[in-house]
């Protein structure tokens, strides 16, 4: 039986959607238990006063972004060559 997926799912001006099962932890060890098929919301644009959750100040501090992946063929996107690792490896092979 194949193990349950995390998706986590940009969400246009706003914030990143985690559908669980996920264990989100705390800077103390603090655990947030996320269920299967339960979803958060994270906060993307640094507004929220309930960081590290989306309390959808957002929209009043006016927050845009439109992530788009690289689509292949087969219509799945790629993050290659985006992130720190990316980054890192763009520079170590340029
Ligand atoms: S993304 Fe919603 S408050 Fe930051």
């Amino acid at each position: 039986m194949e193990a349950p997926r995390v998706e986590i799912k940009v969400r246009d001006n706003g914030p990143y959607k985690v559908t669980g099962p996920v264990r989100l932890v705390d800077a103390e060890g603090g655990v947030f238990e996320i269920p299967e098929g339960r979803a958060i919301a994270l906060c993307r644009c640094g507004h929220s006063q309930r960081k590290p959750f989306c309390d959808a100040a957002h929209r009043a501090a006016g927050f845009e972004d439109c992530a788009r992946a690289e689509r292949s063929p087969a219509g799945r996107g790629s993050a290659a060559g985006v992130g720190p690792e990316g980054e890192s490896r763009a520079r170590a092979s340029g």
